[in-house]
């Protein structure tokens, strides 16, 4: 079958569920991926087809895709902040919104000479995508990141060594943790926020397919990772340290009341791209 022809119906099928413009976008993604080829080349071969084997493969992409399976479990990758990160239903698919902490990381560390050695850690690191891409960018940095799942931390080294940077993984479940055991001079972590009272607002896609134990927190205590993760930094952070968090939408007054229990300076709470509040930043 042509693949022209073969766009088509592919199209048609989604465009119920998705809409076209991203069921149009997710053939040209498959066709890059599966098939090594570009928009470009059909426009330029238009005559190009694929083989009964092929098609199968397709098909099989297809039927994922009506059940909402997100097409980066089923690429296997994704591109986070320039680098691509394998990706599979045990990690969370990095979210736009983390790009933009990192991007305010990196823009904090822009005025330091070049020379000064920092310790960072990451903690809930899932694909690795923030303790990576500051890897990546800030060579003389030390870089630490913290999970509880085993299945995160091999997906996470998995990535580390694809984007060719040092990080040193550790196991360990940060609400029984009572000290880090050493001075940090960035602790950033992006923790599961989602309340239960929030489940409606989820699409099924991430409800039914994204690890739960990454997003999930009781509606009753919806902060208990930022308390505790708080607590471990007044111990942790060197002086002057800063601590870095992706928040919940509808909890940035709580966060920063929560930082200035704490006795942090500085306090920062900012927007992400949507006009939600959606990071935050206080020195020790
Ligand atoms: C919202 S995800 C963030 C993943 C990644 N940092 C990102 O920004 O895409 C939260 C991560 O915290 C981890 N996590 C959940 N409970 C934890 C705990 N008690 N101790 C350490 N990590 C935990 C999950 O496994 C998950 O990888």
């Amino acid at each position: 079958m042509k693949i022209k022809e073969y766009r088509t119906q592919f199209i048609q099928a989604l465009t119920y569920l998705y809409g076209e413009g991203e069921a149009e976008s997710f053939f040209y993604l498959i066709l890059e991926e599966k098939q090594k080829r570009k928009r470009i080349d059909l426009a330029l071969q238009p005559d190009l087809v694929f083989s009964e084997s092929e098609i199968a493969i397709w098909n099989s992409i297809l039927e994922q895709l009506k059940l909402e399976i997100p097409i980066q479990y089923l690429l296997g990758n994704t591109s986070f902040y320039g680098l691509d990160f394998e990706v599979n239903e045990n990690v969370l698919i990095p979210r736009p919104e983390t790009e933009e902490l990192v991007d305010w990381i990196l823009e904090s560390q822009k005025s330091k000479a070049k020379s000064q050695t920092l310790k960072i850690l990451d903690i809930g690191t899932g694909s690795g995508c923030i303790a990576i891409s500051l890897a990546k960018n800030l060579p003389n940095a030390q870089v630490f990141a913290i999970d509880v799942s085993e299945k995160a931390l091999a997906t996470a080294q998995k990535n580390a060594i694809r984007n060719e940077v040092s990080v040193t993984f550790i196991q360990q479940n940060i609400l029984e943790t009572l000290d880090l055991g050493q001075k940090f001079d960035i602790i950033v972590s992006n923790p599961p926020y989602v309340r239960n009272l929030e489940k409606e607002e989820i699409k099924k896609n991430v409800l039914d397919h994204e690890p739960h134990l990454a997003l999930f927190v009781e509606d009753n205590d919806a902060l208990i990772f930022y308390r505790k993760i708080t607590e471990l930094a007044q111990k942790n952070l060197s002086n002057s340290g800063q601590l870095y968090f992706e928040i919940n939408q509808y909890l940035g007054k709580e966060m920063i009341e929560l930082f200035e229990e704490m006795n942090f300076k500085n306090i920062e709470l900012r927007k992400d791209i949507y006009g939600n509040d959606r990071m935050m930043l206080g020195f020790c």
